[in-house]
């Protein structure tokens, strides 16, 4: 059969690794909702809609125990991500050109981990039932899946502004190529002749009109522009999934919110929420126009319900990571008096052990530490600064964390991810970056850590990954620009040169 040609063959998606789709994020968020737990040390991966493999190749590279498969119809992205998996040397990836709806043939055995970020509600009627078929037959036991999709009623509005979009004429004569800088003068047009701002709806549709150009050409192409995009309400995502004896667990974003802040009393209400009605509602009050579902087996969720972990316990079986700054100078580190820590949001904290492990964290960003090791370094820091303790500074931080976890201002890891970092860092005299970050940097804006998460390449760092071929001294390095020494330590603090 001909093979249907495919937009994103002409203008390939930009793809960055999608740190909510780590296995070990998606095994923690089922352990926290009281669903199956699923593998952590070795496992089966498939992306559906893996567009160039990104998100998959740097998790084959972190995980070399795991084996991943990726799915997709574009046939240029998928030469571009078997070309990157074969400079890499990867034998446990492999990618498939193919159309969702023609899965069958290969005859896929069970996959622990099945992705499916930013194609549900892009693709036509039938390619989302097959997706939630796959997730159906395909899903070992404790299998989880993951699948993203844009979300009422946050996102109408984007969807006023699509529409406007598509049904402009210069937009709809372009080309595929022009189409994205074409959608871009419409949308500073339609904002120029906005009426005064000073009424709800002006307001509304100017934020969304201002977001168009700030986005790639290759997303207004694919998100404002593509012929499918359907925005679902929880609910009925649910109630489809469940048709398809799968059940919902969690959102990968409770505890880490991508791209959408949340105001505290939501989050807190959010935390304590367990039906979907109130999901719901609380997706209307809080405008919100993403998703990414967690789902499992129905009876992957009946039988784990019996053997539920509560937050303490889990907290106890993480690790804890965290980036704080603060401009206090001096740092109050007693009780009640009050600090504020600036992160993806501002912190308020009056308790010392609290103030004592945020600076902990802060100073070991990105690496994680277990409560019990942080709990002991933050009576060592307090009582190195003469500041005592109150009695129960354990449940006093046991608590703080817990909230700042579901607040997503403290990151939790199933797993150390200690073993890719001794096998990345050596204390190796000639500077080598990995070939992930060899690759990355010679293709992409963003390195990917062992974390998975996407890392801004700031200025130098392509020279310095460049210089560092195992073939230069550290300091040979530092000595041919001033910057140099600086960026190649922090390269070197995240693994990406070792
Ligand atoms: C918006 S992109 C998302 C890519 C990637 N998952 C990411 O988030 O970076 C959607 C991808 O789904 C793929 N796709 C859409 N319909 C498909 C189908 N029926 N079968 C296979 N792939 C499909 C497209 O080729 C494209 O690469």
């Amino acid at each position: 059969m001909k093979k249907k040609i495919n937009e994103y063959d002409e203008v390939p998606y930009v793809c960055q690794a999608i740190p909510n789709t780590n296995p070990c994020h998606l095994a923690l968020c089922s352990m926290w909702a009281g669903g199956p737990r699923a593998p952590i040390d070795s496992y089966r991966v498939m992306e559906l809609g893996c567009g160039d493999g990104t998100n998959l190749i740097a998790l084959a590279f972190y995980h070399p125990n795991s084996t991943f498969v990726g799915v997709d119809g574009s046939s240029v992205q998928i030469e571009m991500a078997r070309t990157c998996a074969a400079a890499l040397k990867l034998s446990n990836i492999r990618f498939e050109d193919a159309d969702i709806l023609e899965l069958e043939q290969y005859n896929f055995s069970h996959f622990d981990y099945i992705i499916a970020h930013g194609v549900f509600s892009w693709v036509p009627e039938n390619v989302r039932t097959a997706i939630f078929e796959f997730c159906q037959q395909k899903l070992s036991r404790n299998g989880l899946a993951y699948i993203s999709y844009n979300t009422m009623p946050g996102w109408a509005m984007r969807g006023v502004v699509r529409d406007a979009l598509l049904r402009n004429k210069m937009v709809r004569i372009a080309t595929v190529r022009q189409k994205a800088e074409v959608a871009i003068d419409v949308a500073h047009k339609l904002r120029e002749e906005l009426p005064d701002c000073e009424n709800a709806y002006s307001a509304l549709l100017d934020s969304e009109l201002k977001r168009v150009p700030e986005c790639t050409p290759s997303y207004i192409l694919h998100e404002y522009l593509e012929p499918y995009n359907t925005p679902f309400w929880f609910r009925d995502f649910v109630h489809r999934a469940q048709s398809h004896d799968l059940a919902y667990i969690i959102d990968a974003q409770f505890c880490r919110k991508e791209g959408q802040s949340n105001s505290a009393s939501l989050s807190e209400a959010y935390g304590k929420t367990n039906s979907i009605e109130q999901e719901e509602r609380i997706d209307v009050l809080h405008q919100r126009y993403f998703r990414a579902s967690i789902l499992c087996r129905k009876e992957a969720r009946q039988s784990a319900r019996q053997q539920p972990l509560d937050s303490t316990q889990i907290l106890h079986n993480v690790f804890l990571a965290a980036f704080f700054t603060t401009d206090s100078d001096p740092f109050i580190l007693r009780d009640d008096v009050p600090e504020y820590l600036e992160g993806e949001s501002t912190v308020m904290l009056d308790e010392s052990i609290t103030k004592a492990a945020l600076l902990i964290l802060s100073r070991n960003w990105p690496h994680g530490k277990s409560f019990g090791e942080l709990y002991e370094e933050s009576l060592d820091f307090l009582k190195q600064h003469d500041c005592q303790p109150k009695k129960d500074a354990l449940k006093i931080l046991e608590k703080e964390i817990l909230t700042m976890f579901k607040a997503g201002q403290i990151e939790f890891r199933l797993s150390s991810y200690q073993h890719h970092m001794d096998t990345i860092q050596g204390a190796d005299k000639m500077p080598k970056a990995t070939p992930l970050a060899q690759i990355e940097s010679e293709t992409k804006d963003m390195l990917t850590s062992a974390y998975h998460s996407s890392v801004l390449l700031v200025p130098h760092d392509k020279e310095v990954i460049q210089l560092a071929d195992g073939t230069r001294s550290e300091k040979e390095i530092s000595s041919i620009h001033p910057e140099f020494e600086q960026r190649l330590q922090v390269l070197r603090h995240w693994g990406f040169v070792k």
